[in-house]
């Protein structure tokens, strides 16, 4: 495997938090720290639907990259709550999450709308952040591939070759998301390698070496080098750790010297 075939990309997933002062203040911090990595890595915060355009507009000229902490499927109509691709994609989002556990886990999230959503998305010129990962009993009984393999599979069914070159994953072991349980780098690797060859079955070698795969659950300040060193882990998307610039700007730079 060969980490120079992909991009590493460092996402804030900052979930339901920051008002719109408060997201301006954060990226006003992160922004400087950040700017060495512009060219050698991806640095992406993905925000509240709330804080898009301010997000958008402080970050202008920069390189960091806002994104969308989820879409939905149909293009418009009667969906009360819900935001379009072409909604986001007027305002100059980039990229957007799909499938966090916490929706699959709270708001009936299934690999059926996982996918929708992901082909909304390609459709519109946004990139997903596809996320996947299993529950710590799948874990405990042996089947952590299994699940994975079917997240893979369904979740990117009828993406294209061509659709791939957009298209991130974030392995995301649920029981690590928020626990400060962190997988082992070994662990983490295990699984990234499987996704990756997964994909390669999928697609073909050359598209499954070319997609960025991401590890996130409880990485932080001092874990991040350690897991960014494996060979098929090519970035993170980062949840707590995300909304402290400082936090934040370690794991970026461990990026960017791994
Ligand atoms: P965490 O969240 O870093 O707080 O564990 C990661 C995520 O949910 O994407």
């Amino acid at each position: 495997m060969n980490k120079n075939l992909r991009k590493a990309i460092i996402a804030g997933n900052w979930k339901m938090n920051k008002t719109r002062p408060e997201a301006k203040a954060l990226l006003e911090a992160i922004k400087p720290l950040v700017a060495n990595a512009d060219g050698k890595i991806e640095v992406v915060a993905c925000v509240p639907f709330t804080n898009l355009e301010t997000a958008l507009a402080v970050t202008e000229g920069s390189n960091v990259k806002i994104g969308a902490e989820n879409v939905h499927f149909e293009k418009s109509g009667a969906f009360t709550g819900e935001i379009s691709a072409d909604m986001l994609t007027e305002l100059g989002v980039e990229y957007v999450v799909i499938g966090h556990s916490e929706r699959r886990q709270y708001f009936g999230e299934t690999d059926e709308t996982v996918n929708k959503r992901t082909l909304a998305a390609l459709n519109a010129g946004l990139k997903p952040i596809v996320c996947v990962g299993e529950l710590k009993w799948e874990r405990v009984c042996g089947i952590t591939e299994e699940v994975v393999g079917k997240q893979v599979k369904l979740d990117l069914y009828d993406v294209t070759a061509e659709q791939m070159k957009n298209v991130v994953i974030a392995y995301e072991p649920v029981w690590a998301i928020g626990t400060g349980l962190t997988a082992t780098p070994d662990q983490a690797e295990e699984v990234c390698a499987f996704i990756r060859a997964t994909l390669a079955k999928m697609f073909d070698q050359a598209t499954a070496d070319a997609v960025t795969i991401q590890y996130g659950g409880s990485m932080n300040a001092k874990n991040a080098a350690e897991l960014l060193a494996k060979p098929n882990i090519d970035g993170g998307l980062i949840g707590g750790a995300s909304l402290k610039a400082e936090d934040f700007n370690v794991i970026v730079q461990a990026a960017v010297n791994g």
